[in-house]
């Protein structure tokens, strides 16, 4: 094994169980169906030739699945490096091909989403691809008449609604770079980012419903934005009724915005190049950095993941529970889905309003098909019991799908059984904020392994390095990287020329140049399944021995006592790190010294002798980021009595005072 902060590591635990999708599934669905097509024998064969051809395959997929104002000259130009391009010279709009093209061919009477208030007393609504036209040009003018234009950037920090979805499709519509920010984020977050940005228009809201409380929002808006000059408007969105603070001359309600405001609006006809927006990442350290992305690249491969990867068709109804804050819902509630013409659920609050039920009566009461969350949800309602989804009805689930962080096998298990009765396959998709759409993951024809994310999507050359840029061979791990380029890839930094470089692309500049360095780990058993281990810092190093953090993790929960864990190293003066854990018991178990060493005995028993927790510790809950990862460089240093420094990211602050010092 090398050595290094980015060596290589070794699988320790192997998975052998495998899935083989439904036949009818497999013979059906959209990827097969074009595999078919081109005379593809099997998958592999499939995914060959894709990888091989790329620049043909994303030809290919950019005429399929985006229309353009003008076709493009060149597939990807990388004459730049690693400043990459893709269909130059086309002119494109990302509003045309989610909305206007669907009203267009006669299509505007569907529904685009149900829309489902968090307070059970409030109705429901359904949105139609002809009413969010309507809207988004109202809209567009509205921002227009305020002085934005192409370039324009734009903040948006609003609730789960789908006006805000409306709001990123309006500046797209005459060329304006979004930038959202999730509405859980601190007042202070959001400044920061609006500031960073120099956004013209913030677009926020009264405020929002969590947990059955209307919750004020723009106190927190106008509080960030106050000593930050480029702010010319604040566009407030009426959702709660609560009293708000007003600045009169800049704020304006949204629906005063758009009351008089045509419904026609020209949508600009960009280059495939200008920016779409920018999105700053939930890193788990450091500054966050502004993410870019272009419209002609995110006309094409999010749009033709979702076709790929989750199977969408005509009558399917898909549910990506993730907020459109994040990446996920940039691109998976908005852009794909819409570009598909395909009928969404967007669902304002949280799991458990008014109870633990709460998911599982939308799926039966929508008859939600394809349906896709993120492990820290599987493994919550995990911990809540089989009887809540024993209550539903939740046969019309067909796919399922997870994203964020590697889905133990432990939780895999309790997820196809209990949204899908053991008969839908589990999509695993890995991808960042960065890549745009998914990048390594099961495609519905593909036999599965529980906590795998199965293979490289076709069109991508995804594979493993060592340091030196040389591929590991099956059975090793090392770095995920991807040596050739795709269409909805990051084009930069914000105003960050440096860290781009320097983040992403110069790991191997000598080696293999133009290969972009994805910044986390992942090994491939002995069939070339991958496993994602985690991000390159959450490594342990034991003995000498490179030990994944999430590994580990995966271990502890896979034992029937345990909801969830987080592992850390402490210092340790013979082994380098010893594993401390810090974990989270399953309802109704109680914690003792007799459960920490059958804990470790565990671990020894599926990992070996190598990953035996030191210390194992029971708590209530660990610290997260809003998106659901745990912060272990904040516990590692609350355990170790070290100042925790920036817990603003955190959606459980309170979480870190739990942990206690080993
Ligand atoms: C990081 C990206 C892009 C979706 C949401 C998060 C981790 C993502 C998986 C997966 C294991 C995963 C990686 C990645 N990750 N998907 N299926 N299995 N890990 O977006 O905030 O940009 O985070 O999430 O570590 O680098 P993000």
């Amino acid at each position: 094994m090398a050595e290094g902060k980015t060596g290589t590591t070794k699988v320790l635990m192997e998975e052998t169980r495998i899935f083989e999708p439904p036949k009818d599934l497999a013979e059906n669905c959209n990827a097969w169906q074009w595999g078919k097509k081109k005379g593809f024998k099997t998958e592999k064969e499939m995914r060959a030739w894709c990888g091989e051809h790329y620049l043909e395959f994303w030809d290919e997929m950019a005429k399929t699945y985006a229309d353009w104002f003008k076709p493009y000259d060149k597939v990807m130009d990388d004459s730049g490096m690693p400043y990459f391009k893709w269909f130059t010279g086309g002119k494109i709009n990302v509003f045309y091909n989610s909305v206007e093209r669907h009203i267009k061919a006669g299509k505007g009477a569907k529904v685009a989403y149900h829309f489902i208030p968090e307070p059970t007393d409030q109705a429901e609504k359904a949105y139609t691809y002809q009413e969010i036209y309507e809207t988004v040009n109202k809209l567009a003018n509205g921002l227009k008449g305020l002085g934005v234009v192409k370039g324009d950037r734009v903040s948006i920090y609003m609730p789960m609604v789908p006006e805000t979805a409306m709001a990123m499709l309006a500046c797209a519509k005459i060329g304006a770079i979004h930038s959202l920010v999730f509405s859980g984020f601190s007042s202070k977050g959001f400044g920061d980012r609006v500031d960073d940005c120099q956004a013209k228009v913030v677009f926020t809201s009264d405020g929002f419903y969590r947990r059955g409380k209307p919750l004020p929002l723009k106190p927190q808006a106008d509080e960030a934005i106050k000593e930050i000059g480029s702010v010319k408007n604040v566009i407030v969105l009426k959702r709660t009724g609560l009293e708000v603070p007003w600045n009169q001359g800049k704020d304006i309600w949204f629906h005063e915005l758009i009351k008089d405001q045509s419904a026609e609006c020209k949508t600009e006809e960009l280059d495939a190049e200008d920016r779409l927006f920018i999105l700053y990442t939930s890193g788990t350290t450091g500054k966050p950095k502004g993410i870019e992305h272009a419209h002609g690249g995110y006309c094409v491969s999010p749009p033709q993941t979702l076709h790929w990867v989750f199977d969408l068709k005509e009558g399917d109804v898909w549910w990506c529970t993730a907020d459109v804050g994040w990446i996920t819902g940039h691109s998976y509630v908005v852009y794909a889905p819409l570009s598909l013409g395909a009928t969404s659920i967007m669902y304002e609050g949280s799991p458990d309003f008014p109870d633990f039920g709460r998911w599982y009566k939308i799926i039966q009461d929508h008859k939600v098909s394809v349906f896709y969350t993120a492990p820290t949800a599987v493994r919550m309602l995990m911990k809540q019991g089989e009887e809540w989804p024993e209550k539903y009805d939740l046969s019309s689930i067909r796919l399922l799908g997870s994203v964020g962080e590697p889905l133990n096998p432990e939780a895999y298990m309790w997820y196809r059984k209990n949204f899908a009765y053991d008969k839908a396959p589990i999509m695993d998709t890995w991808w960042q904020t960065e890549t745009g759409c998914y990048v390594i993951s099961p495609l519905p024809m593909t036999p599965c392994k529980p906590g795998s994310v199965a293979y490289p999507l076709p069109g991508f050359n995804t594979t493993i390095f060592d340091e030196d840029g040389n591929e590991v061979p099956l059975g090793e791990g090392g770095n995920i990287v991807n040596p050739t380029p795709w269409p909805s890839m990051l084009r930069a930094f914000y105003k960050d020329e440096v860290r781009y470089k320097k983040e992403y692309w110069e790991m191997y500049w000598n080696t293999k140049p133009g290969t972009y360095l994805a910044g986390d780990k992942a090994t491939r058993d002995k069939d070339g399944y991958w496993f994602v281990q985690g991000r390159i810092d959450d490594v342990l190093s034991v003995a000498g021995h490179r030990i994944a953090n999430a590994e580990v993790e995966s271990s502890l929960v896979a034992h029937a006592a345990v909801s969830e864990a987080a592992v850390i190293g402490k210092p340790d003066e013979v082994k380098g790190e010893a594993i401390v854990a810090f974990v989270i018991l399953k309802k109704g178990v109680s914690p003792s010294d007799d459960l920490a060493k059958e804990l470790k005995t565990h671990v020894r028993t599926t990992m070996g002798p190598l990953a035996i927790p030191a210390g194992v510790f029971f708590v209530d809950d660990v610290p997260k980021t809003r998106s659901g990862k745990i912060m272990r460089r904040v516990i590692k240093a609350k355990a170790l009595g070290n100042p925790t420094g920036d817990t603003s990211a955190l959606a459980n602050p309170e979480a870190v005072d739990g942990i206690p010092l080993i």
